[in-house]
């Protein structure tokens, strides 16, 4: 096209991609095009704004490292990474949440019942529940990885004081479907601010905490993979996660308990307890492959 205009660079655009375009990118694309030319048009950017956005994503680049990627970060405080994980989660069951960065293959195993807390300081939490189908039947043959900070708010690959794979195992749940372990209370922790991301928060006064939170990953033949995170229902960023990860299904209560009688049988740990401890009844609704 020769006479590109403000008004039909975008269908001039589309107009270059051949016919051997793969339909599905075709669609995105144009998609992705009509948005970022209508963004635009709409908000007048100017070429100050725009060469901001550019050192934006250069700075990005530069900071990034095998362990450490920016652009991820960007896409989750953009709420872009939680956007896309509630499109492609199931409609029904627990709902997802995200990822996160800090998850590692090859946590050891621990037995229903077991003690990932061992050595930490920090009150006990015990954790049970259920992993169920979406009609309510506990699931045999069910999986999962949790993993989680330690008192410092940092994950045992952030923190070479740690040993390795603390607070991180894979469990096989029971044939009835139960599960239970005791841990601590994971902390809340903040989102690397040093770099463009940071720049971008600060500059909009919001805070790079995120609540503190239990991940999970649960899989079960036949049924979907789950992959979220769930929260105390006291944490004081419930309500400001910097990556938009809070549903109110993944908000639990810790109780307080200060009888160790209280302590379920088949734990690990028996009832040797310090005081005040708590318990989390979480049930896992895992959606139909
Ligand atoms: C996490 O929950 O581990 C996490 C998620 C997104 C960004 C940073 C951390
Ligand atoms: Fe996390």
């Amino acid at each position: 096209m020769r006479s590109v205009s403000k008004e039909n660079i975008t269908k001039a655009f589309m107009g270059y991609c051949g016919e051997e375009t793969d339909p599905r990118l075709h669609f995105v694309l144009e998609k992705l095009v009509t948005h970022l030319h209508d963004f635009a048009r709409e908000v007048e950017l100017t070429h100050e704004e725009w060469r901001k956005g550019l050192e934006l994503l250069l700075k990005a680049g530069d900071i990034s490292t095998p362990e450490r990627n920016e652009f991820v970060l960007m896409s989750d405080v953009l709420g872009l990474s939680s956007l896309v994980d509630m499109i492609n989660s199931a409609e029904e069951g627990t709902p997802s949440s995200v990822l996160g960065p800090f998850h590692i293959l090859g946590a050891p195993d621990l037995p229903v019942g077991g003690d990932l807390k061992q050595d930490n300081e920090s009150p006990t939490v015990i954790v049970g529940g259920t992993v169920k189908d979406s009609q309510g039947i506990p699931i045999s043959g069910a999986e999962f990885e949790i993993w989680q900070t330690a008192e410092n708010g940092l994950y045992s690959n952030q923190d070479t004081a740690q040993p390795d794979y603390n607070l991180r195992a894979h469990m096989k749940v029971g044939s009835d479907g139960k599960y239970l372990f005791s841990t601590i209370r994971p902390a809340p922790y903040t989102v690397p601010d040093d770099g463009p991301v940071g720049e971008l928060l600060h500059a909009t006064g919001r805070e790079p905490w995120r609540p503190s939170h239990l991940h999970f990953i649960v899989t079960a033949p036949g049924h979907r993979t789950l992959v979220t995170e769930v929260f105390p229902s006291d944490d004081p960023y419930l309500n400001q996660d910097a990556v938009f990860g809070v549903r109110d299904a993944l908000v639990m209560q810790y109780q307080e308990k200060t009888d160790p009688a209280e302590i379920p049988p088949g734990l690990a740990i028996g009832n040797d307890v310090t005081v005040p401890y708590y318990m989390v009844d979480f049930d896992f609704v895992l959606a139909p492959e």
